[in-house]
């Protein structure tokens, strides 16, 4: 991957979309600008404002462009689990994930695809040094920061962005994850990934991104989606928990 930001690597990067009508064009040249080797695939949930339309005029002027429609809302882990699909049957060596809202820009994406030369799984973070966030309200900065340390202390997971969405992940990391029984719908899919890679042993590495809040269209950001992260976070972290104490115990017997 050293002659160009995508080198020799097929890098597509996968933008899921829901109700982002103003913001898909612009974010599907950036990428284009940024990254010209890469191809870009759009996952849209049958957005009711027509994104998907626009994304196929993009798409039948573009090779580089492709969208894959899904019958409706159901969540960003099931969009991204789709995407996965569609680019590993095709080949691609990298698979990124990328807001379609400008909130995780295309500009940084060179630094991401070199740091996966020596790593298995990219985070791009805004809370290791050098990373910022832009226009985010403080009730957003709060929920993210706590979400994060939640995580951190629940699953024991060396990770300072364990929630964020800007990814690359080598193929082969997608098929080590084991991705047929990833159950999280929400946003709680971006802390089950990274857990996943961390238990796994893989090399996971954080590069500073700027998180700029978007200026067009809404959050779905919900409480469910909230609520969902938390029930399956404390889950995890009672069964990581009990499995460690079961191994401790038996090694305390073995000690006796
Ligand atoms: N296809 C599909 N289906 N796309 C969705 C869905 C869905 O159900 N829900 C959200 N999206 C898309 C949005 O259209 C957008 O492109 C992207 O997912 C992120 O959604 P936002 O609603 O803009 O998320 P955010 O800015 O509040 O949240 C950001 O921070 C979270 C917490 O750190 C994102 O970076 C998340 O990935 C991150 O987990
Ligand atoms: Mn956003």
């Amino acid at each position: 991957m050293s002659e160009s930001p995508s080198g020799s690597f097929r890098v597509l990067v996968v933008i899921p979309t829901y109700q982002e009508r103003e913001n898909v064009e612009p974010i599907v040249a950036r990428v284009r600008a940024a990254v010209p080797d890469a191809h870009v695939l759009v996952a849209d949930d049958n957005s009711p404002d027509g994104t998907g339309a626009i994304v196929d005029r993009l798409a039948a002027a573009d090779d580089h462009v492709h969208v894959l429609h899904r019958e409706g809302k159901q969540g960003l882990g099931r969009a991204y689990l789709a995407g996965f699909a569609w680019g590993m049957d095709r080949g691609f060596d990298v698979l990124v994930e990328m807001d379609a809202d400008g909130s995780h820009q295309p500009e940084q994406l060179p630094h991401l695809l070199t740091a996966l030369e020596d790593a298995d799984l990219v985070l791009g973070s805004r809370w290791v040094p050098g990373g910022r966030v832009e226009n985010w309200p403080l009730h957003r900065k709060l929920i993210s920061r706590a979400g994060t340390t939640y995580a951190r202390l629940a699953l024991g997971v060396p990770i300072r962005d364990v929630t964020g969405g800007y990814r690359a992940f080598r193929t082969s990391t997608l098929t080590a994850l084991g991705l047929d029984d990833v159950a999280s719908q929400g946003y709680c899919f971006q802390i089950d990934l990274a857990w996943r890679a961390v238990q796994r042993g893989l090399r996971v590495v954080e590069v500073p991104i700027t998180f700029v809040e978007r200026e067009r269209g809404e959050s779905k950001m919900s409480g469910a989606i909230v609520r969902e992260s938390l029930v399956r976070v404390t889950a995890w972290g009672l069964a990581y928990r009990s499995q460690q104490v079961g191994h401790a115990l038996r090694r305390d017997r073995a000690a006796v």
